[in-house]
Formats: C-alpha cells, sequence, structure tokens
C-alpha cells in the first residue's frame, strides 16, 4: 500500500533558544514495507525536554541529523508489519519521530495493549519511559522517598513533575511543588493535592521554603537546575537526597551550564546529590508500572495531557515546553 508521510525535520542547528526556522516538513511516499520493517500509523508523539539536546551537535543525547524527522516517541498502531513479532492492528510505542506514518524495523518498537479505560497516550504519560517511569525512578530509587519526608520538586506542574509530587504524595510525604505562576501554583494544590506550591516566577524561593520547610527539605527532585537548584540546597534537611532529573533551564546551551554554588551544602548536612538516566532502572519497570497502574486506578496520580494537533504544529510544541505554557503531559495528535 502507498502511504503519503507527512514529516518534520531538522533543517539548521538551533543557537539557543529553538526558532520556528529551525525545522522544515515535507511530505514522502512510503510504497513498500522491506523485511523486518513496520508501517505504522502515529497516533500521539510526546513532546520531550530531552529532543533539544537531540537538535545539537554535541547533545546529551543522539543526534538528530539535518534533513532528518526530529526525534520524537510516540504511540501508534501497525498498519502493515513484515516483522514477526508485530501484525497489523497491533499497537506500539517507540521512537516513532515527528511524522505521521513510520517506516522502521519492527525491533525498534514495544507492543502495548491500551484498553477502554487506558488509551494509547498513556504509555507515553503516567506509563510512559519519558514520564511516569522516570519519576518513579528518581522518587523511588534516587531519592529513596519515605511517608513523612518533606519533599520538593520543581518543574511541578510539568509531566514528570506531576506524576513525581503525586507519587510522593501517596508515599505519605508532604510534597511542595515549585512551578512558574499561580494559576500552576493552583493546579497543584487544588487539583494534584499537593500540600503547597512555590510560584518562582513571583515569589521568593527562599523565604517560602523557610516558612514551608522549618526543618529543611529531605528529598528534592530536581527538573530545573540553575537558580533553583542553589535556593533548596540551601534549605536542605540533615542526610537529604537531592535528585538530579534535568535541568530544563541549561538546555539551550550545553556548552555553558551554571553549576550549583552551593554545593557545599551537601557536605554540611550530610547530604547526597545524584543524577539518573531512566534506562539503568530498566530491572525496575515492572514494579514502577504496576505502581503507577494501581494509584492510576485508584485516582491518587491524573496527569492532564495538553494536546496540540497537526504534526506542523510540532516545533511550535516544543517551544511551549519551555515557555511554560502547558500543564501535565504536553503531546502533539499529527
Ligand atoms: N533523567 C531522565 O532519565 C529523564 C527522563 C525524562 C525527562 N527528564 C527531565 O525531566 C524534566 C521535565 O521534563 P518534562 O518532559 O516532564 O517537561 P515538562 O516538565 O512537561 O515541561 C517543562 C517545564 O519546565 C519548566 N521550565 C522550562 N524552562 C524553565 C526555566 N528556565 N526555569 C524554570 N522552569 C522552567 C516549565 O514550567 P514552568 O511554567 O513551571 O516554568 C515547563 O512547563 C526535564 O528536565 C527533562 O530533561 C529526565
Amino acid at each position: 500500500m502507498a502511504v503519503t508521510n507527512h514529516l518534520v525535520y531538522v533543517k539548521q542547528r538551533p543557537n539557543g533558544m529553538p526558532a520556528l526556522d529551525d525545522f522544515g516538513s515535507k511530505e514522502v511516499t512510503i510504497s513498500e514495507v522491506p523485511d523486518q520493517y513496520v508501517l505504522v500509523k502515529v497516533d500521539t508523539l510526546s513532546v520531550d525536554a530531552f529532543i533539544r539536546t537531540t537538535l545539537d551537535d554535541a547533545g546529551l543525547h543522539t543526534m538528530s541529523d539535518l534533513g532528518a524527522p526530529v526525534t520524537a516517541l510516540g504511540v501508534g498502531e501497525v498498519m502493515e508489519s513484515q516483522f514477526p513479532g508485530l501484525q497489523s492492528g497491533d499497537w506500539v510505542c517507540g521512537p516513532l519521530m515527528a511524522q505521521t506514518h513510520a517506516l522502521m524495523p519492527g525491533a525498534a518498537f514495544q507492543k502495548i495493549e491500551p484498553s477502554a479505560n487506558i488509551p494509547p497516550s498513556t504509555y507515553l504519560g503516567i506509563l510512559g519511559l519519558t514520564t511516569g517511569i522516570t519519576a518513579w525512578a528518581g522518587m523511588v530509587r534516587v531519592g529513596e522517598v519515605q511517608a513523612d519526608d518533606v519533599v520538593v520538586v520543581s518543574g511541578a506542574a510539568g509531566a514528570v513533575g506531576t506524576v513525581a509530587g503525586q507519587l510522593a504524595k501517596a508515599r505519605g510525604a508532604r510534597v511542595i511543588g515549585i512551578a512558574g505562576g499561580a494559576e500552576k501554583c493552583n493546579f497543584l494544590t487544588r487539583e494534584l493535592g499537593l500540600d503547597a506550591a512555590i510560584d518562582y516566577k513571583g515569589e521568593d524561593i527562599v523565604s517560602r521554603l523557610n516558612t514551608l520547610a522549618p526543618d529543611g527539605v529531605n528529598v528534592f527532585f530536581d527538573n530545573v537546575g540553575g537558580e533553583i537548584l542553589d535556593h533548596v540546597l540551601d534549605n536542605l534537611a540533615m542526610g537529604a537526597r537531592v535528585v538530579i532529573c534535568g535541568a530544563i533551564s541549561q538546555y539551550q546551551d550545553l556548552h555553558d551550564v551554571r553549576g550549583p554554588k552551593l554545593y557545599l551544602r551537601l557536605a554540611e548536612r550530610n547530604a547526597s546529590m545524584r543524577g539518573f538516566t531512566v534506562d539503568y532502572y530498566a530491572p525496575d519497570f515492572p514494579a514502577a508500572n504496576e505502581e503507577l497502574s494501581r494509584l492510576m486506578t485508584e485516582g491518587k496520580i491524573k496527569l492532564p495531557e495538553h494536546v496540540v494537533n497537526g504534526v506542523d504544529q510540532f516545533p511550535q510544541a516544543l517551544l511551549t515546553l519551555f515557555n511554560g505554557g502547558h500543564r501535565g503531559k504536553l503531546v502533539v495528535k499529527p
């Protein structure tokens, strides 16, 4: 069967914050599915912070070639398969890229089993590698969150942060989210049930932390880095665990990353700071899936989706990730 694939590609390497001109779009015809390949109709694409680093020539992650589709994880339905492990009608999750149709080796994908209660995009969100599973690995394995801990999450109204905060809450911790703007802070306390929220754009983080966590912070789950990391380091409790999940404030120039000035607080407070990549915790994925699925079913973890329609809007959606224009999980329906 011949299908028209509409894709968004990297036209030039961004200088700092990406611009819409850094991307192009085109249509290509797919007329044949080679041996071991599958043709997938893309249903939903995940807009992730790591995509920014794939646009550079010295990124943290694999670099996207100029002219190649923009890297993106997604879920979709197999239209045709020459791969023994998959057949037409199966649903898959994997590196589908910013396009409407993907022709790729079947081995690149994981089969998923969406249902009436678990729509396909859940495998990018609460059960997604770069969202729910990342939050679980960071909060449970790296942060070793305990009931009665005081936990702070930065980027708390984003995808990973939303799950991380609710997960810590479900495990009995007292949770303070940091996010940009009063509306996001209301979302954290009123809709997600966090104990408190700090608006880093409108409030003084240091004084708010002193008030909200007078005995210090036990776990800091950091998605943002930069100044916010220093402010929380200054308020660590003895034996605190600082989890470096990411540093979204630093991704526009990886050659000039601002490190923490107050790292000596780690020594003073017998604290630790550990980074992680979610893939490292693959042996724990079944346990993560089990807990996240259960908490989702019990209504203890929710993750609103911010949906952008049209594959051509993928670059605009990526910019939204960096200017804070969404809550919860940002996805594109191509
Ligand atoms: N370690 C791993 O294996 C792993 C895996 C996946 C993701 N991650 C990391 O997880 C973090 C969150 O990713 P996500 O996909 O869930 O994105 P997200 O949180 O849904 O979106 C990013 C949020 O970061 C905030 N932000 C952006 N620029 C900022 C700045 N300069 N200062 C402060 N806040 C800023 C914005 O919220 P506000 O409106 O609140 O500013 C924005 O909504 C990223 O750092 C990512 O790299 C790590």
